[in-house]
């Protein structure tokens, strides 16, 4: 999928397939060289982390192995509310193991707060968090995210994962949508 395929629900390319690239490269680099040595386990955030874990993860030269959650904030309409279900729980027992979240998006934090919480919970050695994407102006909870490929400004997005009412995930690129996009 690209541009030319989202007609004029799309309002403008914020972040291309390269910049993309490059900065998850950088990412992996860095985590590479953090966690050299440990046994890590990236967990993903489905369902929109799927598109970060796939090339972030195929970026690193360190042994690591995968796990996903499902998770959903209670609540009416978009807005996250900060209480959260566990829709998937991971397969792995995490007790003593570093723990590395993938997530496409921090917005209000609200949501990884929550999960940073209940993992810490569960025993691990260390949680911390990858996000590609994150919107500080749109922040109500401050969550300390380890590594951030993007600060975008509080703008609604898709692609590379995000999705507008389930679309527009597999867009390589990440835009924002045309208001006309929401009224239809
Ligand atoms: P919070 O507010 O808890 O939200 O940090 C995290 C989750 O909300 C979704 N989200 C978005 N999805 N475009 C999307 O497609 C956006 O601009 C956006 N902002 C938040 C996302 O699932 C994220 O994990
Ligand atoms: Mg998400």
């Amino acid at each position: 999928m690209d541009a030319s395929d989202m007609g004029l629900d799309l309002e403008k390319v914020l972040l291309t397939e390269e910049q993309i690239d490059q900065r998850l490269t950088q990412m992996a680099a860095q985590i590479d060289a953090d966690y050299a040595g440990q046994n890590l386990l990236l967990v993903g955030v489905l369902k929109g982390a799927v598109m970060v874990m796939a090339d972030l993860s195929r970026k690193l030269h360190s042994q690591v192995t995968m796990d996903w959650m499902a998770v959903s904030s209670y609540g009416s309409g978009t807005k996250s509310s900060g209480v959260v279900r566990i829709l998937k729980d991971l397969d792995t027992d995490i007790h003593g193991r570093d723990v590395l979240v993938v997530e496409d998006i921090v917005d209000s934090g609200l949501t990884l707060s929550w999960l940073l919480a209940n993992l810490k919970s569960r025993g691990a050695k260390s949680v911390e968090i990858a996000a590609l994407l994150r919107k500080p102006a749109a922040a109500k909870v401050d969550v300390p995210v380890r590594y951030v490929g993007f600060d975008i400004p509080p703008e609604f997005v898709v692609g590379f994962g995000l999705d507008f009412a389930e679309r527009y995930r597999n867009l390589p690129f990440v835009g924002t949508l045309a208001p006309r996009a929401y009224q239809s």
